[in-house]
């Protein structure tokens, strides 16, 4: 009786991981880093972003400023989302690029000018090789200092498995208005998910390649 029992609890436990075993098989599996790596590429992308607070169709706007009373134009827990145009080159009427979606928030309780802010965007661009993908950035910015460096800790598209980093310097400056121009050169390594040279289905498994469709 004991035997049967210990032999019964040894195939249930058999069967148990032979049965999760062929779950675990049904939704995940290993590649080969090698398929990808052959891929890598770097990437320095060189535009200008433009914050426009104030215009009729202003690119910037700022949420529910904190009821706090502070010397800062952006007081601590400022929160500001914006839409912003990248174009090629300082001017912003020169040719849109791309755009830069997100937010910031003011981070520091500091009183006065020394504006730390902390940034999310994601930045998708809408030419030429790039159309359709983007990067995304996340990280601190100390918007009164010459140049700032910022993250990017993922991306999209032309830019699957980005990683890298901005250097952010103001050009140009409005301090009553608010509006600036920022200039933008990014360092980026990734993968291009529509080089044909190695298996891409691997990476769209279910999925139709629709590149530039998102
Ligand atoms: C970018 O991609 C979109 C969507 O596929 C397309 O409509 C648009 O014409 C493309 N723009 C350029 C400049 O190629």
């Amino acid at each position: 009786m004991a035997n049967f029992k210990t032999f019964f609890i040894s195939q249930t436990l058999t069967l148990t991981l032979l049965f999760s075993t062929l779950v675990t098989a049904t939704y995940h599996h290993n590649i080969s880093p090698s398929l990808v790596r052959s891929r890598e590429k770097l990437t320095h992308l060189h535009f200008y972003l433009h914050e426009i607070f104030t215009s009729e169709k202003p690119s910037n706007i700022v949420i529910d400023p904190p009821k706090v009373v502070a010397s800062s134009p952006l007081p601590f827990g400022s929160q500001v989302v914006i839409e912003d145009p990248l174009t090629i080159g300082p001017d912003v009427k020169s040719k849109e690029i791309g755009k830069a979606q997100g937010f910031y928030l003011s981070a520091t309780q500091r009183p006065g000018l020394e504006l730390e802010i902390v940034m999310g965007m994601a930045l998708t661009f809408l030419e030429g090789e790039f159309n359709g993908s983007s990067l995304s950035v996340l990280g601190r910015n100390k918007i009164f200092n010459e140049v700032r460096e910022l993250p990017i800790i993922g991306g999209t598209g032309e830019f699957r498995f980005a990683r890298g980093y901005i250097l952010a310097r103001t050009v140009k400056v409005d301090y009553h208005k608010g509006d600036a121009t920022v200039e933008y050169n990014a360092y980026v390594y990734h993968y291009s998910s529509t080089s044909s040279s190695s298996s891409p289905h691997l990476f769209n498994q279910g999925l139709h390649l629709c590149h530039g469709d998102y």
